[in-house]
């Protein structure tokens, strides 16, 4: 099933629940949420109370993306705010097995991140605990940057390796996913798109997201 992951960052803060709503109404079925600390990436944004702002205004899954340097320190205050999934980056995590438990352990489904340089292969140990992999199609850290097209054949060796190894990880894109992008995503077999400044625009949030996920559907591959 492809999902769109709306991401917040793109909304306007002044109106988030209104931007929020307008997303629901386009068919996104997840909330992405960007959480930047200043250090693993040069810019900051979200904690804890923006996501305990948000549980009582939508009933979408909450995605927090874990973009700081000791996502550790965090896993359990997100979890009490109400995040629902949460994805910590490969290249933070000296123990990222244990990671992985603790975020299980708070009763959130976890993923990994994977920056545009860091290989797919780094994960394999890690895969059957897994709800999902996250491919960044940009380097982290804002929104509105360029697709990298070399997210696709990442996307597409996961789809592999969840096949052989008779694995049911979702794959999730992130960066420079948009209505001219979202096709090739899609077809490379990623299922959870986040998309940010492609969806959120006053006024056209809902038209936005609806017109993206009929182009991603229509991408879909056929289910024989
Ligand atoms: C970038 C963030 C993304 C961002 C995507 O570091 O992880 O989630 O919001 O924004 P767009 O869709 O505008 O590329
Ligand atoms: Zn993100």
């Amino acid at each position: 099933m492809i999902e769109l992951a709306a991401s917040i960052l793109a909304s306007d803060f002044a109106h988030l629940a209104d931007d929020v709503a307008a997303a629901e109404r386009g068919g996104a079925t997840i909330l992405h949420v960007d959480i930047m600390d200043g250090h693993f990436v040069p810019n900051i944004t979200f904690g804890p109370p923006m996501v305990k702002a948000l549980r009582p205004v939508t009933k979408l899954p909450l995605d927090c993306h874990m973009m700081v340097e000791n996502p550790d320190a965090f896993i359990a205050d997100f979890a009490e705010a109400g995040a629902d999934l949460m994805s910590v980056h490969q290249e933070v995590c000296r123990h990222l097995h244990r990671t992985l438990q603790q975020i299980v352990h708070h009763g959130m489904l976890p993923g990994v991140v994977l920056n545009p340089a860091t290989p797919v292969d780094t994960l394999i140990e890690v895969l059957p605990m897994l709800h999902y992999v996250l491919v960044m199609s940009v380097n982290p850290g804002f929104g509105g940057q360029k697709f990298l097209p070399l997210a696709l054949d990442k996307i597409a060796h996961l789809a592999e390796l969840r096949e052989e190894m008779g694995l049911n990880f979702r794959i999730e894109v992130d960066g420079g996913v948009a209505h001219d992008t979202v096709a090739q995503v899609v077809e490379a077999g990623a299922d959870m798109l986040v998309a940010g400044s492609a969806i959120f625009a006053p006024g056209k949030t809902e038209q936005n997201a609806k017109d993206f996920l009929k182009l991603a559907r229509a991408a879909t591959p056929a289910q024989l």
